[in-house]
C-alpha cells in the first residue's frame, strides 16, 4: 500500500504568505505550495502535504498552535486550517507542480531549482532558488520591491554611464533569508555580496542557493549568521556601496544606528519590509539619524524606501 498523506489547506492572506512558506519547513513540513484560481490571483491558498504516520492528531494541533503567532505582527488571526486525508498521491509532483518560472521587472527571472528556463525568457538574468528553505522565494511583495529597485538602480547607473548594471559595487545584504537579493545583485553585475541573517538556516540556504547559481566561488558571496555587527566584520570595516535590508519596520528602526558601519560614503540603501502606513514614522527616524529618503515605492500594502546619507550631494 502507498503512503497516506494529510493535505493541509488554508487561505493565505498576502501579509502571511511568505512567513508561512518560511515557517512550515522549520516545523518539519517541507512540502508546501501556494495556489490561486486563474480568475482570482488575490485568492491565494496555502497547501502542505504531511505523511499521515508522522502527524497524529496531537502533532497537528501542536503545528496549528505554532503557526498561530505568525499573524500577530499584522494584527491578523490565522485563517482556519482544513485537513484532508489522501492516499497514494505523488506528492513530489503535487507540490512542485505549483511553482512556475517567475519573471520580475524587465530583466530578472526567479526559477525554482528543478525547472528549465522557458525559451521565451531566455534573455532574462536567472536566479535559481530552492523554495521553502528560507524566506525569499521571490513571491512576497517586499522581495519583489527590492528586486525591482535593484533593477531600477542598475538602469539608472547605465544611463549615467556608470554601468553596465551594478558593475563594481560592493553589496551588503542584511537579513538575507534565501539569499535571493544578493544573488540578484550579483546577476546584475555587482562585484561582491556580504550577507548575514540571524537565522542559521538562512545562512545555509544562502550558501546552497549561491551554489545552485554557480555564484559560490571566487569570493563573490560571503555569508554569516548574525546581524549588523557580523555583517560589518564580513565587510572588513569598509562600508558597502549598496545596502539591502528587507526586514520588518520595527527591526529596521532598531538597526538604523548600525547603518553608518554598513554603508560607505556615496552608498545607497534599499529598505523594505515596511507596511505603507509605517513609512512616515520610519522616514522621520531615518532623517533624524542623517539619512535622506530619495525614493519611495509601494506594492500592495508594502513599501520600499531608498536612502542615502544626507551629506551626499543629490
Ligand atoms: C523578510 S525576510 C527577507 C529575506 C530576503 N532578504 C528577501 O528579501 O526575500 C527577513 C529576514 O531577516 C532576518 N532577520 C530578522 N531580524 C534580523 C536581524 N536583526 N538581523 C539579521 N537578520 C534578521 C530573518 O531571519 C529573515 O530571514
Amino acid at each position: 500500500m502507498g503512503l497516506v498523506w494529510w493535505r493541509l489547506e488554508m487561505a493565505a492572506p498576502a501579509e502571511l504568505e511568505e512567513s508561512l512558506l518560511w515557517k512550515l519547513p522549520l516545523l518539519g513540513v517541507p512540502r508546501v505550495a501556494l495556489q490561486h484560481p486563474p480568475e482570482a490571483p488575490e485568492r491565494r491558498q496555502l497547501l502542505a502535504w504531511l505523511p499521515e504516520s508522522d502527524w497524529p492528531p496531537d502533532q497537528r494541533q501542536e503545528l496549528e498552535r505554532a503557526l498561530a503567532p505568525l499573524g500577530q505582527p499584522f494584527n491578523l488571526a490565522l485563517p482556519p486550517i482544513r485537513w484532508h486525508r489522501q492516499a497514494d498521491e505523488d506528492w513530489s509532483l503535487s507540490w512542485k507542480s505549483h511553482w512556475r518560472p517567475d519573471p520580475v521587472g524587465k530583466r530578472l527571472l526567479v526559477l525554482p531549482a528543478w525547472l528549465e528556463v522557458p525559451p521565451e525568457q531566455a534573455d532574462r538574468l536567472v536566479i535559481r532558488i530552492d523554495p521553502g528553505s528560507a524566506f525569499g522565494t521571490g513571491s512576497h511583495p517586499t522581495t519583489r520591491l527590492c528586486l525591482e529597485a535593484l533593477e531600477t538602480l542598475a538602469g539608472e547607473r547605465e544611463r549615467a554611464g556608470q554601468g553596465p548594471g551594478l558593475q563594481g559595487l560592493r553589496v551588503a545584504d542584511l537579513g538575507c533569508g534565501s539569499g535571493i537579493l544578493g544573488l540578484a545583485a550579483l546577476r546584475l553585475g555587482a562585484a561582491t555580496v556580504a550577507a548575514a541573517d540571524c537565522d542559521p538556516l538562512a545562512e545555509r540556504a544562502t550558501r546552497e542557493n549561491a551554489a545552485l547559481n554557480g555564484l559560490d566561488g571566487a569570493q563573490a558571496l560571503t555569508v554569516t549568521t548574525g546581524s549588523a555587527e557580523a555583517l560589518s566584520e564580513l565587510l572588513a570595516g569598509r562600508g558597502a556601496d549598496l545596502l539591502l535590508c528587507n526586514i520588518l519596520a520595527p527591526v529596521i528602526e532598531a538597526l538604523i544606528p548600525c547603518f553608518p558601519q554598513l554603508l560607505g560614503p556615496g552608498g545607497v540603501g534599499l529598505l523594505s519590509g515596511l507596511l505603507v502606513d509605517q513609512a512616515p514614522g520610519l522616514e522621520r527616524d531615518l532623517q533624524a539619524a542623517g539619512w535622506r529618503v530619495e525614493q519611495r515605492v509601494e506594492q500592495d500594502r508594502w513599501g520600499l524606501l531608498r536612502i542615502r546619507s544626507a551629506s551626499d550631494v543629490a
